[in-house]
């Protein structure tokens, strides 16, 4: 029976122009870029400008991403926008992204799980296209963490960049077989109780300001290794199939450790893993855009490839969205 599923037409990102190496921070903190090299796999990382907000960077991902799927903005007919670090505390950084692109139709929203923000995002647009709410629909992650770091904190501030990621998702009918090209399962999971390992020390409801990132790296590393590759299993058996049938894992950039565990543990050699980590740092929500679009600009999916996707961030939230290329 024919399905309808979510195919990526094209992929966009956007980097700041400004690089900041891992030896910057030895000027004003105790640390190295050997440390920060040899504990995350993190050599540099992109700041935004002054001034410069996330849906600036959402734009130019999205337009990329537009470009790259031979789309205009009026073909679209629904924008989530995966952040955590929005421009303000309302409108939606969709909304804002939907009148950069001179959209006047459709609907626009955000979506906010921290680093696994894409991963929610993508399944949630999925569920607009499959119930037939939407036939093309613009999925971005983007982020200025640098707006919410405790530059004097050195066991967060070395970790977090800034930058944007976008797919174009649109409805094809498939045969409904694992062979089909699409997204074909996701996995989501929350556990409100660790939401004091991973925070945000301020909000609207409390200081009233933005305030900064708050995390015992330690606690969420464990939980990261333990969930990362327990949630990608799930997602593949839904979709009914294994490790040995995947071609690429692209995992949230935060750790290159917590990479290889990951990968170690689904028995995946480290050819088949997507890395931007040591160039763009945890970009939260961003991230996985960011890399599946470096990688489809460096032309290496070729149709029919299973990718598996799988986050972890504040909340704690995680999860894997399972697709073929
Ligand atoms: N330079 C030098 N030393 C440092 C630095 C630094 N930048 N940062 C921490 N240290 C020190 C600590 O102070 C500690 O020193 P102490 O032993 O004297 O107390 C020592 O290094 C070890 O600290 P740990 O936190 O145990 O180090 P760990 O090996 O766990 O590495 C890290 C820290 C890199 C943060 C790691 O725990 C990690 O990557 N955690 C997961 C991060 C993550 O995945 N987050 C998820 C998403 S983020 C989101 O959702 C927004």
């Amino acid at each position: 029976m024919a399905i309808r599923r979510s195919i990526i037409r094209g992929t966009g990102h956007y980097l700041p122009e400004r690089v900041v190496e891992n030896s910057h921070f030895e000027e004003t903190l105790e640390t190295s870029d050997a440390w920060i090299r040899d504990r995350t796999g993190i050599e540099r990382r992109h700041i935004a400008a002054e001034g410069q907000t996330t849906s600036d960077l959402a734009i130019r991902a999205a337009r990329a991403a537009l470009d790259n799927a031979g789309m205009t903005a009026d073909q679209i007919d629904a924008i989530v926008v995966a952040t955590t670090t929005p421009d303000l505390t309302f409108p939606a950084v969709a909304t804002m992204v939907q009148a950069g692109l001179g959209m006047q139709r459709g609907f626009a929203y955000d979506v906010q799980a921290v680093c696994a923000g894409f991963v929610f995002a993508l399944s949630n647009a999925d569920g607009l296209i499959r119930t037939g709410q939407a036939d093309r629909v613009l999925v971005i992650g983007a982020e200025t963490y640098s707006r919410i770091m405790d530059w004097t904190d050195r066991g967060t501030c070395v970790l977090f960049g800034d930058g944007a990621g976008a797919v174009v998702l649109e409805a094809v009918d498939q045969p409904g077989t694992t062979d089909d090209r699409g997204i074909l399962s996701s996995d989501l999971n929350s556990d409100g109780r660790y939401r004091d390992i991973l925070y945000v020390d301020g909000g609207v409801g409390t200081t009233g300001t933005a305030g900064c990132l708050r995390m015992q790296g330690n606690l969420v590393f464990r939980h990261a290794v333990e969930k990362l590759a327990k949630t990608a299993h799930t997602a593949l058996d839904k979709a009914g199939l294994t490790p040995a049938d995947v071609d690429w894992l692209v995992p949230h950039q935060a750790n290159m450790r917590i990479i290889t565990a990951t990968a170690q543990k689904m028995q995946l050699p480290m050819d088949k893993v997507v890395l931007t980590v040591a160039d763009h740092g945890n970009t939260s929500a961003a991230s996985i855009p960011l890399a599946l679009s470096v990688a489809n600009d460096e032309g290496r999916f070729k149709e029919g490839d299973l990718i598996v996707t799988e986050a972890i961030g504040g909340g704690l939230s995680w999860g894997s969205v399972i697709l073929r290329w």
